[in-house]
């Protein structure tokens, strides 16, 4: 008897230790800083562990499905240590998995997605789109340390409970200007990265202005052989093969970013008319041009051979941008006599419609008649942008005043400029895009970019020192309801956010509005 009393009680004691192994820290999911901000967060409190048996299990043998748990295989594995296996099932998969799953909910965009997480079982759920926006948020509920590239300490304990998310607006983007200083492939690709973190989903290259023109053109090919030969300053430029060009789009593409290709014009066109004389109204070749005044530079809007060229141009790019838009740039013609500028406009949105793309310019654009999904990008005058929307045109918006990180954050700050503005991180964060202009309100509204010119930067560490932290301030306002933003309460969750740009090694302003820890 005293034995069989024993015994139980051995196995009742061996029970407790074997439950208090496995028992699950306590974690909130409610003080997890995501940024942007989700719409609704509903806390568990417990805790999900990712472990060396966890597999990312994709639904019904999808490929887009399998790339994506591949690229969250590739995030984990190096800081884990794991070897985590990607597979496709049909059916819900066992304890301690990660679950990529299709679903169709009524009320979700293609960007919005559902993450269950249990002790047993973490599920994202939406459209491919929405599943990879999710990834982002799953990245976030990690430790910093999961995006170091080497082995790092657990455990990876993921708090427990339900976030359901979508987007404000569906175009949240950034533009980087490789014009006037060149960045390489590789540069731009890094570039992509870290905007996926924070959900944007489209990447505008500003691929020609006067210091340089960055894309091949096969049929006009000294654009890129001469004229883009040289950058800001006077050192050697640089440009995109159509192949490295078609290489960005396929990157951008897997990271559910879109790319659209700006040819700035009729303005910003020095090295295309130091590259072809034959555009100039003289006949005259100019010379390529290394420093940073605008507005001096047109093409011979009254030529033929102009619109040739231009339609050769968008021809070849068309042929190798899947995204629907041609940014026709237009801003800033100062030696283009509107009486000229506005036929040119009219004409080469023609051109780009023959193309099968749609039309995006800078707001000037909205001077002449827009074609049928014209998109005008506010990036100066409300005015333009109010002549867009009476056109029934969308508008882009990029006010330089807020959303230009080219601009220095205070009279301190070593790059940038400040024609438009200082802009600190607050300045970036406190404001609406439905409230910037009477008339342009969010039906009118296709979503927010947030320009990078680079007259005053060189590589992409100087790029990540102007963006960070201001990017992850736009990205909140174009991904967050406006009821849910608020300075006061964005500035704590931005401020841990430091560990994950060291984490990620990303060089950033440390501006004192934010609380770092
Ligand atoms: C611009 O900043 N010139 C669009």
């Amino acid at each position: 008897m005293k034995k069989i009393i024993f015994k139980t009680l051995s196995v009742v004691l061996f029970s407790i230790v074997l439950f208090s192994c496995t028992s699950r820290t306590p974690k909130d999911l409610l003080k997890e800083s995501i940024i942007p901000k989700p719409v609704s967060v509903v806390a568990t409190n417990s805790s999900f562990v990712l472990s060396e048996t966890t597999a990312i299990y994709y639904q019904s043998s999808s490929e887009e499905l399998k790339d994506i748990g591949n690229y969250l295989a590739e995030i984990f594995n190096p800081s884990t240590g794991y070897n985590i296996q990607v597979q496709s099932t049909d059916q819900s998969p066992g304890k301690g998995n990660i679950y990529l799953e299709l679903s169709e909910q009524a009320d979700m965009n293609d960007e919005g997605y559902t993450i269950n997480i249990t002790e047993d079982l973490l599920t994202i759920s939406g459209k491919p789109e929405g599943i990879f926006r999710g990834v982002q948020t799953l990245r976030q509920l990690l430790p910093a340390k999961i995006e170091d590239k080497s082995i790092q300490e657990g455990p990876w304990e993921i708090a427990t409970g339900t976030i359901t998310d979508k987007p404000s607006y569906g175009y949240r983007g950034a533009m980087l200007d490789v014009a006037r200083h060149f960045f390489t492939v590789d540069e731009v690709k890094r570039y992509i990265d870290l905007l996926a973190i924070y959900k944007l989903n489209t990447l505008h290259l500003h691929l020609s202005d006067d210091q340089g023109w960055r894309i091949e053109i096969k049929s006009w090919p000294n654009l890129t052989t001469y004229g883009g030969s040289t950058e800001v300053g006077g050192e050697s430029g640089g440009f995109y093969t159509q192949d490295q060009y078609k290489e960005l789009v396929s990157y951008a593409q897997g990271r559910f970013i879109t790319i659209i290709p700006e040819i700035d014009m009729p303005g910003h066109t020095n090295a295309a008319l130091a590259s072809y004389a034959e555009l100039n109204c003289d006949g005259k070749a100019r010379e390529l041009y290394t420093e940073t005044e605008v507005g001096f530079s047109t093409l011979c809007t009254d030529k033929e051979i102009t619109y040739q060229f231009i339609d050769d141009v968008v021809r070849e790019l068309a042929e190798i941008t899947p995204g629907p838009y041609i940014h026709i740039g237009g801003d800033e013609s100062h030696v283009t006599p509107l009486e000229d500028y506005i036929p040119f406009v009219n004409r080469v949105q023609e051109i780009v419609v023959k193309h099968g793309k749609k039309v995006l310019g800078w707001d000037e654009i909205a001077l002449s008649t827009l074609v049928q999904d014209a998109v005008v990008q506010y990036w100066a005058k409300a005015e333009n942008a109010q002549k867009g929307v009476e056109q029934g045109a969308k508008v882009l918006i990029s006010p330089a005043i807020k959303t230009y990180l080219d601009m220095q954050y205070d009279s301190t700050t070593k790059w940038g400029l400040h024609w438009a503005a200082y802009i600190e991180v607050d300045d970036a964060y406190n404001w609406d895009p439905a409230e910037l202009a009477p008339g342009v309100v969010k039906e009118n509204i296709l979503g927010v970019e947030s320009p990078m010119w680079s007259e005053t930067l060189t590589n992409i560490k100087e790029v990540e020192y102007m963006a960070f932290p201001r990017i992850l301030c736009n990205a909140e306002v174009a991904w967050t309801e406006k009821p849910d933003r608020n300075w006061d309460e964005f500035k704590i969750r931005l401020g841990k956010q430091c560990a994950r740009f060291d984490a990620l090694n990303i060089n950033y302003f440390p501006s004192t509005k934010v609380p770092w820890h």
